[in-house]
């Protein structure tokens, strides 16, 4: 593949600088005004000011993008979805708009357990199917990297073919995909009377199978009433860390459990949602290296007015992240600008805060943060680019997607007529 030379970035959104990014540094973008960048094969050889750029030997006989006044950032790292998943929850979603709660769905047979017996019933070919389509909308809002999860498999031959699934994707298709075994995401109905028996089950057998067949680097669980308990995520966490797998939590989303103590005493990559933290908590988070994962779809989907105290967080010098949590129960959005409108008008984040929650701080949380999630010499050609007179009018503009080119790896994976 010929060198080529990206000019007309009217903006350069870097993010060069520390990883992971806190406090006052959050917001520092690390911006080229028209900026320039070289690249070779799947990496950036050269990025800086266009004149800079254009005078290397190299840039002159590189083949030319001239991306005219684009905003261009690092594409976005969408560190928490569940991508596998075989239709939508439409009906609970007109439910609870009647009125009726997320909880109470689930105890319904509703909620997640729904999703696990159509999952179940549901080919591979046509999972893969379904999944695909939606990667393709991530790419198209400038997303380049996505964890996905199990669980709605809940059973050894169904979680293995979603995480099997998720591996061909990863290869077969430009995004990366990083994955994460979700066993205890709830009791499977099999074991509805004795939850623990699933737990020990996930701790003695099944994470040590997937993590002996590299189906997954990650190990969750949804700590919280109706899921898990602190004892049992702990367990399932400690097995995984065992094995190789580092623990993510989904911890106090609907209801305060202790979850996000847990995560800081596992040395956990991450803590997800985190709608229901308390003082001591925050102070605790501030101090440690687990990423807080914010996922603002989730409260406004579920019609919630209460969202995750980001300002609280980021004061307290904790590593925010954000993410779409695509999911069909609450939050069924592959938008990751979205997700930042939601972060700025409901968490009160800046526009740049919510950047760099976005591609460098979710980046450090999956372990990727030395090939991407940033715009650096040697890193991946991971970029999107935004048809926007400024960066903040990427979350300003809310619902509508700007997304003009996705590249990845140097490839143009979508591109708008220009
Ligand atoms: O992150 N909280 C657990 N898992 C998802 C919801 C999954 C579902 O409702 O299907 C979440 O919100
Ligand atoms: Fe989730």
């Amino acid at each position: 593949m010929p060198d080529l030379l990206i000019t007309g970035c009217s903006q350069l959104i870097t993010l060069q600088g520390p990883v992971p990014r806190r406090g006052h540094a959050l917001s520092d973008l690390a911006i080229i005004r028209d900026g320039a960048l070289l690249v070779g094969d799947d990496r950036i050889r050269a990025i800086g000011p266009r004149r800079q750029v254009e005078r290397l030997p190299d840039a002159r006989r590189a083949e030319k993008l001239n991306l005219r006044g684009r905003v261009v950032l690092p594409g976005f790292v969408d560190s928490h979805t569940h991508l596998i998943f075989p239709a939508s929850r439409v009906a609970e979603y007109e439910r609870r708009i009647e009125g009726k709660t997320y909880a109470q769905s689930a105890r319904k047979g509703g909620g997640i357990r729904s999703t696990v017996e159509a999952l179940r019933r549901t080919s591979p070919v046509l999972l893969k199917d379904r999944a695909l389509k939606f990667l393709y909308e991530f790419a198209a809002h400038g997303t380049t990297t996505l964890e996905a999860k199990s669980g709605y498999g809940l059973n050894w031959k169904n979680e293995v073919k979603i995480l099997k699934i998720l591996c061909e994707l990863d290869r077969e298709q430009p995004l990366d995909i990083v994955r994460t075994f979700l066993g205890a995401h709830v009791v499977p109905p099999e074991f509805s009377r004795r939850p623990n028996a699933w737990v020990d089950l996930l701790a003695k057998r099944l994470i040590p199978a997937v993590a002996k067949a590299g189906l997954a680097g990650f190990c969750d669980a949804f700590c919280e009433r109706g899921a898990f308990t602190l004892a049992q995520a702990r367990k399932v966490l400690d097995a995984g860390r065992a094995c190789g797998l580092v623990p993510r939590v989904h911890a106090e989303q609907l209801t305060h459990t202790g979850a996000a103590r847990l995560a800081v005493e596992l040395d956990a990559a991450s803590a997800d949602h985190l709608e229901k933290l308390n003082r001591a908590d925050i102070r605790t988070l501030g101090l440690s290296n687990v990423v807080c994962t914010l996922l603002p779809g989730c409260s406004f989907h579920l019609g919630l007015s209460h969202f995750a105290p980001a300002r609280e967080l980021i004061a307290a010098g904790a590593i925010v992240a954000l993410a779409t949590d695509f999911n069909p129960g609450t939050s069924p959005t592959v938008s990751m600008p979205m997700i930042l409108s939601l972060a700025c008008t409901q968490m009160r984040m800046t526009p740049a805060e919510a950047i760099a929650a976005a591609t460098i701080n979710p980046a450090y949380s999956l372990r990727l943060h030395d090939r991407l999630g940033s715009l650096d010499v040697g890193k991946y050609a991971d970029l999107a680019a935004f048809e926007v007179a400024d960066y903040r009018e990427i979350p300003y503009y809310f619902g509508v997607n700007f997304c003009s080119m996705t590249m990845k790896r140097g490839v143009v994976i979508h591109s708008k007529k220009m």
